[in-house]
This record gives structure tokens, C-alpha cells and sequence, in this order.
């Protein structure tokens, strides 16, 4: 059974895991390599705590356990000792992925299981440099975490019926609804994501609509609760550069990013989290 649960990564993705796992009433170390991210999850998590008790959606108890319940780490062997789970929300780059899980597996969390937040690469990849590839799944949160209803859950080749099942178990004391995807770049969700948002943009480069217009006209017209060009902004366009560069390195010419992205990325513009992206929020 899981109760002890280490989040590698304490960006947009691990800090909402954490909150939420915390919330379940599971016992969360959250590790990063940067201080200054966990300091910012840190304050993130009190404040989305404070904000959500002042609104009632939580009750002072759940607070009080959010508070209790994370312990905010540097330290890798410190984060995953005598876990059940290791959920690893770093970067969308292989490499930097495949190394963090050689330092989980050095660090020894026995037979905890493996999990990977990425959004688009391979389990199967990642879970074969690990020493127990049947333990190792994608768990594919959504942000942000605390209001996305779904998980998706990727097998990749070798994981296990028995893998799938705990995660599904974590996931519903999460509060969150499942769906099981096969291993494919993007899985479901992702590459309809991506492949819409590029479409988006590569119509705000052809000067078909402003960024208001073509996100009212999704809104509005397709029913669509976000428009594509503010849901790039919330994911951050340096993530959703990388998502791209994979989908279309292995899938090819229908998925190379819009070059309006790659501009924006390189302006340093990334969207919510750094003031600027389509849209201005400073
Ligand atoms: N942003 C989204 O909307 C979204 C949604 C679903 C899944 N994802 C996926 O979640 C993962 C994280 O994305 P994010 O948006 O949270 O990124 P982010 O850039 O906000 O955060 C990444 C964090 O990882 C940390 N990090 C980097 N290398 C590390 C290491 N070796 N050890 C520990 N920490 C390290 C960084 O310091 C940073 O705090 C990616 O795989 C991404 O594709 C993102």
C-alpha cells in the first residue's frame, strides 16, 4: 500500500503534485536541485493551502495537513528513502530524466514504484534503464493539478498489471479519474494538445487572427474551456517547445513547431511563468 511518496522536480508540475498527494493524505518528500524552486513551491503550496481554506473548499484540518504532511528537500537519497512511490517531475529532456532515475535507483527505494510526470517520451525508454522496468510507469498529471480531473496512465513495455493497479489506487485517493494509454509519443492528450496549440500559432504568425480572437473563436465556438494560445502560456513555452521537438522527431513533418514558439522561447518569453508569453499577466 502507498503512503510515502517522493516528488523529484518542484516546478509547475511537482509542486501541484505534492499539494495534492498531501491533501490524499499521502506523506510527500518534494526534491529539487534548485533552492530557489523550492522556495517557490514552498510558498506556492502554503498559499494555495491559506487560499483554498478562506474559499471553504478545504477545511482547516486539510490545511493543517498540506502543512504538515511536505517536507521540502535538496537531498535525493533523503527524498526517496523508504518511499512506496517516486513520482519524477523534472524537465521534458531525456537524459536529464534517465539520470534522476539512476540516482533514485543508487539511492535504493527497494521495490517502490516509478513514475514519470513526462508528457511525451517514452516510458519504456526510461523505465529499461531501471532496475525493475515492471515497476515503472508514466503518470501523466495535468495542470493545474488540484482542479485537472484526469491521470493518464502509460504502460510502457514492461510494466505491469500489478504497477497499473496501485497507481490507479493512489490516483482515485487523489481525487482523480484515469484512462490507460498504450505507449505512442504524446500518448492521447498530449499530441491533440500540442497539435492544436501549433495550429494556433502558426495562425497568429500568418496574421489569420489576433491571439484574443483565435482563443475566443475555440472558446466559443468549439466549446473549449481554455483557448489554445492561453492553455501554451500556462504550460510554459519552453516545455511546449520541447514537447514539440519530440512529437516531431518521431512522428514527423505534421508536428515541427511553429517558428512563432521557437521566437518566443528564445526572447525568453515562456509564457505565465516568466510575466510574458502571448499574452502579457504583469
Ligand atoms: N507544465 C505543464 O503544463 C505540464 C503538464 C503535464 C506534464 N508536464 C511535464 O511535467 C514535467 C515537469 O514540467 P514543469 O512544467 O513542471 O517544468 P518546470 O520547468 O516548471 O519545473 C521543472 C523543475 O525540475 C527541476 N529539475 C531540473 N533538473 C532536476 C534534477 N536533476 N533533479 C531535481 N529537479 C530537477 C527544476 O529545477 C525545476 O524546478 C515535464 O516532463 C513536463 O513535460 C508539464
Amino acid at each position: 500500500m502507498v503512503k510515502h511518496i517522493a516528488v523529484i522536480g518542484s516546478g509547475t508540475m511537482g509542486r501541484g503534485i505534492a499539494y495534492q498527494a498531501a491533501l490524499a493524505g499521502f506523506f510527500i518528500h518534494l526534491q529539487d536541485i534548485s533552492e530557489q524552486s523550492i522556495e517557490n513551491a514552498k510558498a506556492y503550496i502554503q498559499s494555495l493551502a491559506k487560499k483554498s481554506a478562506d474559499k471553504g473548499y478545504i477545511n482547516i484540518e486539510q490545511k493543517k495537513i498540506i502543512n504538515e504532511n511536505i517536507t521540502y528537500t535538496l537531498d535525493l537519497q533523503e527524498a526517496v528513502k523508504r518511499k512506496d512511490l517516486v513520482i519524477e517531475a523534472v524537465i521534458e529532456k531525456m537524459d536529464v530524466k534517465i539520470d534522476v532515475f539512476k540516482q533514485v535507483n543508487e539511492a535504493g527505494p527497494g521495490n517502490a514504484i516509478l513514475a514519470t510526470n513526462t508528457s511525451t517520451m517514452s516510458p519504456t525508454e526510461i523505465g529499461a534503464t531501471t532496475k525493475q522496468p515492471d515497476k515503472f510507469v508514466a503518470m501523466h498529471f495535468f495542470n493545474p493539478v488540484h482542479r485537472m480531473k484526469l491521470i493518464e496512465i502509460i504502460r510502457g513495455m514492461d510494466t505491469s498489471d500489478e504497477t497499473v493497479e496501485v497507481i490507479n489506487t493512489v490516483a482515485e485517493k487523489m481525487g482523480k479519474e484515469t484512462v490507460e494509454v498504450n505507449e505512442f509519443p504524446g500518448f492521447v492528450t498530449s499530441r491533440m494538445n500540442c497539435i492544436i496549440g501549433n495550429e494556433a500559432m502558426n495562425m497568429l504568425m500568418e496574421g489569420v487572427a489576433s491571439a484574443e480572437d483565435i482563443d475566443k473563436g475555440i472558446k466559443l465556438g468549439l466549446n473549449h474551456p481554455m483557448g489554445p494560445l492561453e492553455m501554451a502560456d500556462l504550460v510554459g513555452l519552453d516545455s511546449r517547445l520541447r514537447n514539440m521537438e519530440y512529437l516531431y522527431y518521431h512522428l514527423g513533418e505534421k508536428y515541427r513547431p511553429s517558428p512563432i514558439l521557437t521566437k518566443y522561447v528564445k526572447s525568453g518569453r515562456l509564457g505565465r511563468k516568466s510575466g510574458h508569453g502571448f499574452y502579457d499577466y504583469e
